[in-house]
């Protein structure tokens, strides 16, 4: 009410530097996510090196926006181990799986049949294969056997959401990052293909841009080839942010009806 009644030319009773300090915050506040190398300023998170490894900055966000110290974090697919470690940095606890577990404390588990019991976990964060381009390990259940241009892909990663949704509480998050591909002269819209997949799940809350650094065909040779033969480098990922329904709100409900 003060503020209304002050004429339009008056200052605002705000220093400069508390307008500047609202700018500073550490959480991003676009859909457009850049975090230049692997580094935490909460410790070791992860492994840089490991091929496919989530940016710490990017879950540092999705666990302080979704959940609050205490809640439990889930990586069905927890690779290197950044969920894990940025989650636990933060307060919350977390566990994590995946057929190639490469530290003690990520339990073996593939993620369509996660351990775990229903509705107990705030926040789930998976970082799946985009298609068959890594060498994940020699287990035949590695979803990064799967070419994306293949329909089975979609249909196993639809059994991955199914599984997620299970072990997630009601109002809890999905963060999903997934990257498209082309490859051999083909575009696959992999994150249109797969989001398709997850609306089915869950209700959509946003979706980011998540900048890809460190990719193997970020190189001049590439780029050159980019131009010459008129395709594109894969320059961002997707993260769909989905929350899970309510009980209230019923089941699968077609897009176009919501
Ligand atoms: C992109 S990496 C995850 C990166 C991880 N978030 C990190 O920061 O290191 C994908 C992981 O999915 C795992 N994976 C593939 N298929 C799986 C399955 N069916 N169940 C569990 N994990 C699987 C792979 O072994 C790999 O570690």
């Amino acid at each position: 009410m003060a503020l209304a009644s002050q004429p339009d030319s008056a200052p605002l009773p705000v220093a400069p530097e508390a307008w500047a300090s609202l700018a500073r915050g550490d959480l991003e506040a676009s859909t457009f996510w850049d975090f230049p190398d692997q580094g935490s300023p909460l410790g070791p998170a992860g492994d840089a090196r490991f091929n496919g490894v989530t940016p710490s900055g990017c879950v540092r966000n999705l666990v302080r926006r979704y959940t609050r110290p205490g809640d439990l974090v889930v990586d069905p697919m927890a690779g290197s181990g950044t969920t894990l470690d940025v989650a636990r940095a933060l307060g919350r606890r977390a566990v994590g799986f995946d057929l190639v577990p490469r530290r003690r404390d990520i339990g073996r588990a593939d993620a369509r049949a996660c351990p775990l019991a229903d509705g107990v976990a705030t926040l789930a964060v998976v970082d799946s294969p985009y298609s068959d381009n890594v060498r994940y390990g020699e287990d035949p259940r590695c979803l990064g056997r799967i070419p994306c241009e293949d329909p089975r892909f979609y249909a196993e990663m639809a059994r991955v959401a199914s599984e997620v949704r299970r072990v997630l509480a009601p109002g809890g998050v999905l963060a999903w990052i997934i990257s498209d591909a082309y490859r051999a002269g083909r575009y696959t819209p992999v994150g249109f293909l797969l989001f398709d997949v997850l609306r089915r799940h869950f209700d959509p809350v946003d979706t980011i841009v998540l900048v890809r650094h460190h990719d193997r065909s970020g190189s001049p040779l590439w780029e050159h080839r980019a131009r010459r033969f008129n395709f594109y480098l894969r320059g961002f990922k997707f993260l769909f942010l989905l929350r899970k329904r309510d009980p209230g709100q019923g089941g699968d409900i077609p897009w176009t009806t919501r």
